[in-house]
């Protein structure tokens, strides 16, 4: 197909390439250096961008409302269940715990990932523009190494697209995620190992059968699909928030939001980069050790090359388990040049974290995304946020994720007999108790 629309430029020789049919036709890798690392381009420049996040061109149903700007030629390939489009929550309570614990005026917003159609994950909107590429491009079989989530939102969006996956999780997988794989008669690999051997394992798998395989974080449908959340915020907050909390595994979110802030700079749309606060869970926090120790040794020479490989960590937050952070150098550059943090959250507190959410928001969270909001709770502790800036938390996933933190959210429970032993009750009661763990 002709294609004026979008090229790729390497990041490492700034070779053009012609876009999706070459990248895969040339085994996903730059034909000139090898380089894995591509940024899309787009001929247009964006220019229509100010319309569509005024809502000029009506109200956007999926991601896909911004498709002059994902690496798509041919809408009759979009592969959607209206992904993308979900809303910014304010929760006030954490407004009004900052002010009343640490007297900071902040405006706490809640990016609703769990909204998401197809597996109430962020993975949604990558796993629909994924699908869509590879319908576009002819492609019938994928294969795809992952900690969890991105298995499961690929998983369903390819089998929308009849398209067949193969998927290598580690052998600490959630049990859902595993489910939300074989359902849609999609090939579940659960490897003997940790999500570094299922990365191995995956890049064998995809080399003897010339499948192709899932580019990571870098993956430049991964990256043109989450960077559309940018223009979300444009489009609904009309500024882009201060600082960006998220979970942290392989890093896609902030490459993707970074990305799609550059792409865009140009247009004047907004005044700063957000300040990336990325939260890694206590059980698998290597990016946060390196970090720290970078922070005690002043940022010497090669710094942002020395990070800890970590072999099998052992955490409760499996989404997250990503001990080998080979993203790291790039992530490194965005939390320092953008004056962000990594922290670390302890684990043993997402049920917590998730019960107060639950109680003062009804949003129900999953694991991962309980680290991200505990992330809110560190950032105030360790005095990373400021005065007056407007904190954006991305609530990652939803509770389906992860029935196994449904049942323990259980805590208001009582064995009766008798309606002697039923007392009336108030659920004001129980706000003390849970806001008890986050105390200063
Ligand atoms: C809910 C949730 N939050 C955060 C992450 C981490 O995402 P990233 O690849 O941007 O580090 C994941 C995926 O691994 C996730 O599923
Ligand atoms: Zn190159």
């Amino acid at each position: 197909m002709e294609n004026n629309k979008y090229y790729f430029i390497c990041r490492n020789c700034g070779n053009k390439i012609e876009g999706f049919g070459q990248w895969f036709y040339d085994g996903q890798k730059c034909p000139a250096c090898g380089g894995k690392w591509v940024d899309a381009k787009y001929t247009n420049d964006y220019l229509k961008l100010p319309d569509l996040i005024n809502n000029r061109a009506g109200h956007p149903d999926s991601l896909f409302h911004y498709f002059d700007y994902l690496p798509l030629h041919d809408r009759n390939n979009i592969v959607t269940e209206g992904e993308g489009v979900i809303p910014v929550d304010r929760w006030k309570f954490l407004e009004e715990f900052a002010l009343k614990y640490y007297g900071l005026d902040l405006t706490v917003l809640a990016y609703r990932n769990d909204k998401n159609p197809g597996t109430g994950t962020f993975k949604d909107v990558a796993a629909a523009v994924v699908a869509s590429v590879l319908k576009e491009n002819g492609i019938k079989e994928y294969c795809v190494a992952s900690t969890g989530n991105i298995a499961s939102a690929f998983a369903h969006y390819l089998a929308l697209a009849g398209i067949s996956l193969s998927v290598f999780i580690p052998d600490d997988a959630l049990k859902a995620n595993e489910a939300g794989v074989g359902c849609y008669g999609q090939r579940v690999f659960r490897v003997r190992g940790d999500y570094s051997l299922a990365k191995k394992l995956c890049a064998e798998f995809s080399k003897k059968h010339n499948i192709n395989m899932s580019g990571g974080n870098i993956d430049p449908a991964r990256v043109e699909a989450k960077k559309t959340q940018v223009f979300e915020w444009l489009r609904q907050l009309g500024y882009i928030p201060d600082v960006y909390i998220q979970a942290l595994a392989g890093g896609t979110g902030p490459i993707a939001i970074h990305k799609g802030l550059e792409d865009i700079r140009h247009l004047k749309l907004f005044k700063k980069e957000p300040r990336y606060m990325l939260i890694q869970a206590s059980g698998c926090n290597p990016m946060t050790m390196a970090w720290e120790q970078a922070k005690l040794e002043g940022f010497t020479e090669g710094w942002k090359n020395r990070f800890p490989i970590l072999n099998h960590p052992e955490t409760c937050i499996p989404t997250l388990a990503n001990g080998n952070p080979q993203t790291y150098p790039i992530l490194a550059q965005l939390v320092q040049s953008t004056g962000g943090e990594f922290l670390t959250f302890d684990e043993n507190l997402h049920v917590s974290v998730a019960r107060l959410i639950s109680f003062e928001s009804s949003v129900l969270i999953g694991p991962a995304a309980a680290i991200a909001v505990g992330g809110f709770f560190e950032a105030l502790k360790t005095g990373a946020v400021r005065n007056g800036e407007r904190v954006m938390i991305n609530i990652g996933e939803g509770i389906q994720r992860a029935p196994e933190l449904f049942e323990k959210m259980i805590f208001t429970t009582e064995r009766v007999s008798s309606v002697d032993e039923c007392l009336p009750s108030n659920r004001n009661n129980y706000r003390e108790q849970l806001y008890h763990p986050f105390l200063p």
